[in-house]
């Protein structure tokens, strides 16, 4: 099983989140714009937030960190989870459990369900054209559940993987920071892939300090190698 976050799209050219955010939105933390309650307090500010960065992720590719898992994945049993909301792994290819959502994604802020294009009135934010409520992002805000099904199968997977590999996440954010151990309580060998220590470093049994993209795809090769 792999756990994904930001490092795993650093090199794609996303920034993570607890970097420095560039330009206009250098002034703002991700913990005061990705809540329900800013978003309540200021929809405009967090929706144009939002914008930029769709429109961010839809100028760059995945890079050889997803490709290399979309391989693997092709040739084993290989859960991916990740926390990350650009769809990258997706269109690298491969099965992925998206635990915070999808940033391409808009819902209605009162009725909670997914709004095709022509369910909203354009705006800033727009809003729902059957029952007038602001259309918000499809990601999980801090402070919100992640997705019953998600966290079932998230959970499933790390209890019964044989190895667990935690790659590009600071391991600060739960639910997700909480599946490396329970992988660990049930018997799985523990990777982690991150050029920084983390509050999840001192507990693996293995550490790759590199980025992703170079680290994947030369175990992924090696893992093929010694498979067959
Ligand atoms: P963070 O920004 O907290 O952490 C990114 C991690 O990636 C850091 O530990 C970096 O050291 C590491 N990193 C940077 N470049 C890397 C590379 N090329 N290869 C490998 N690792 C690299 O991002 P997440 O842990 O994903 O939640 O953050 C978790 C959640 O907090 C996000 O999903 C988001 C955020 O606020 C929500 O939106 C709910």
């Amino acid at each position: 099983m792999v756990l994904a976050g930001a490092g795993l799209s650093a090199a794609s050219g996303v920034p993570t989140f607890r970097e420095a955010q560039s330009g206009l939105w250098a002034r703002f933390r991700p913990e005061d714009l990705a809540t329900p309650e800013a978003f309540r307090r200021d929809p405009q500010t967090v929706w144009r937030w939002y914008q930029w960065r769709r429109e961010l992720v839809a100028g760059v590719e995945p890079n050889a960190a997803h490709t290399a898992l979309a391989r693997w994945q092709s040739r084993a049993d290989l859960t991916i989870v990740t926390q990350n909301v650009d769809g990258l792994q997706q269109r690298a290819g491969g099965r992925v459990i998206e635990f915070h959502g999808n940033i391409f994604r808009d819902l209605c802020m009162a009725e909670n369900r997914l709004l095709a294009p022509d369910e909203q009135v354009p705006g800033v934010p727009p809003r729902c054209r059957r029952c007038g409520a602001h259309v918000r992002p499809g990601v999980v805000w801090f402070g919100e559940a992640i997705d019953e099904r998600d966290l079932r199968e998230a959970t499933h997977a790390a209890q019964r993987c044989a190895v667990f590999i935690s790659v590009g996440t600071s391991s600060l954010v739960f639910p997700a920071a909480a599946l490396a151990g329970s992988a660990v309580q049930h018997g799985a060998t523990l990777i982690e892939i991150n050029p920084h220590e983390t509050p999840l470093s001192p507990t693996a049994d293995y550490r790759f300090e590199a980025p992703a993209e170079q680290v994947l795809p030369a175990l992924v090769a090696r893992v093929a190698s010694v498979q067959t």
